[in-house]
């Protein structure tokens, strides 16, 4: 297991549309040579589809404790992240630079990375998952934040 991934050993539930097609097939492929298993919750083709059909099934996951983390990818991001967040315990994160991805973990303790796939390079996606996967959440000031996202709150 490489180092960089340490908050989790289990799969790493993953979906994307049809415009994140061939970045999630590279994601899947550096996510596995690097000895990470995905469970990929589709699309499986470049065929036009709509992603709330395939983040649906991946939020539910997240949301019922089957996966410790995601990762979503559709053209811009934001249609996939936009679905991902009505499931309560998710919280999915729309990053573009390795700095942000980095600060949604720091300071959101985001379970979720959200790419947009026709607006990154696969260089720079592929740092966005290094850094995601390898900065822990904060905790402190922001643990009080987050907990105040949920809608319905548990306590
Ligand atoms: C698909 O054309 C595109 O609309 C979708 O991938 C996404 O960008 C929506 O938010």
């Amino acid at each position: 297991m490489s180092t960089f991934l340490s908050p989790t050993s289990r799969p790493i539930a993953i979906c994307s549309d049809h415009a994140g097609y061939p970045l999630k097939c590279a994601v899947i492929e550096f996510l596995e040579s690097q000895g990470l298993k995905c469970h990929d919750f589709g699309t499986h083709s470049p065929d036009s589809c709509d992603y709330p059909d395939f983040a649906h099934p991946c939020g539910k996951g997240l949301d019922d404790g089957e996966f410790d983390f995601a990762i979503a990818i559709c053209g811009t991001g934001n249609g996939i992240a936009m679905t991902l967040n009505k499931h309560q315990g998710v919280r999915a994160a729309l990053c573009w630079l390795p700095e942000i991805a980095s600060l949604s973990r720091a300071h959101n303790d985001a379970n979720c990375l959200v790419l947009p796939g026709r607006f990154i390079t696969p260089e720079v996606a592929m740092e966005c998952v290094k850094t995601f996967f390898s900065t822990p959440f904060e905790g402190g000031r922001h643990a009080r934040r987050v907990a105040k996202i949920p809608l319905f709150r548990q306590d």
